[in-house]
């Protein structure tokens, strides 16, 4: 956290925000849904692409932030496979604007030691953008910092389709042996292979949806919802989504601190499954 100390001026709300952080509790992996920028353009009048415009700025304060505060993980939702049915001129502008944008930034994710991934079905999408897709990757490749990963083209349904397809390729392959498969080794084979969870899953504009992003991988992930716009977020907000999720207790389905669970289930028992007796899933 010391490198955010040293990004923002001494006494300002960021710093006194950030002391009140816990250095030893941070979220591993932070996801987020960049939602409203259609409604910022739109309030002001101006076109939507304007809000996406002026969505890039966030963009990069939020990635700067995370890697200063020594986050691990940080997935962007930056284009859903739904997408496309937007019109061809706004879709083309996100392209542009992704581009513009990595060419822009890319000093700047190496000076922050920013690692860069993109996960979806990318090898749909126009050549010229997978090209510099692929550069970010290679040139970022060994960057010991923050793994920024973008989702583009992403679906958490498609994902799950293109996950069970590779195993039952995998499986026709291997001579259609039909082992069972476990849920380590599904998530091993999913787009996020290798990627802890996300701890929290951050939404603007206010909208109570996980709009089919990660749904596999946020089953037990703490959810802030923020009434904010995405072009108006900023890094007082994600201080303030850290902080509120370091007052959750998490419990993953059990009973959380010792005091509240009583005596403890029987060894036996809870390898059974039979953990889910003593209290509905939380
Ligand atoms: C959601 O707002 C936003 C998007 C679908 C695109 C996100 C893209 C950016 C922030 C710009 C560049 C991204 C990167 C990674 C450089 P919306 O259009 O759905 O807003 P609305 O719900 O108000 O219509």
């Amino acid at each position: 956290m010391e490198k955010f100390f040293e990004a923002v001026k001494p006494g300002s709300r960021e710093a006194r925000l950030a002391a009140e952080i816990d250095p030893a509790r941070l979220p591993g992996h932070i996801a987020i849904i960049m939602d409203g920028n259609g409604r910022w353009a739109q309030r002001r009048r101006l076109p939507r692409v304007a809000g996406h415009r002026a969505g890039v700025r966030p963009v990069r304060e939020t990635i700067e932030a995370c890697a200063q505060l020594g986050i691990g993980w940080l997935t962007l939702f930056a284009f859903s496979v739904e997408n496309w049915k937007r019109p061809r001129a706004e879709v083309e502008t996100l392209w542009q604007l992704l581009r513009h944008y990595l060419k822009r930034e890319l000093p700047g994710l190496k000076r922050n030691g920013v690692r860069f991934q993109v996960i979806g079905r990318i090898e749909v999408l126009p050549e010229e953008v997978q090209r510099d897709l692929d550069s970010a990757m290679v040139e970022t490749s060994t960057n010991p910092g923050l793994r920024l990963t973008v989702a583009l083209n992403y679906g958490g349904r498609s994902e799950i389709v293109d996950t069970v397809n590779a195993i039952l390729e995998r499986e026709r392959r291997n001579g259609a042996s039909c082992q069972p498969v476990t849920e380590e080794a599904f998530s091993a084979s999913l787009y996020t292979a290798g990627m802890p969870d996300p701890d929290l899953l951050i939404r603007t504009s206010g909208e109570m949806r996980v709009s089919n992003f990660l749904l596999w991988q946020i089953a037990y992930s703490e959810i802030w919802v923020t009434e904010k716009l995405w072009p108006d977020f900023r890094r007082t907000d994600l201080l303030h989504a850290i902080l509120d999720y370091q007052k959750r207790e998490r419990r993953y389905g059990g009973l959380g601190e010792p005091e509240a669970r009583g005596p403890e289930p029987a060894e036996e028992l809870v390898a059974a499954g039979a953990g889910r007796i003593f209290g509905p899933a939380g």
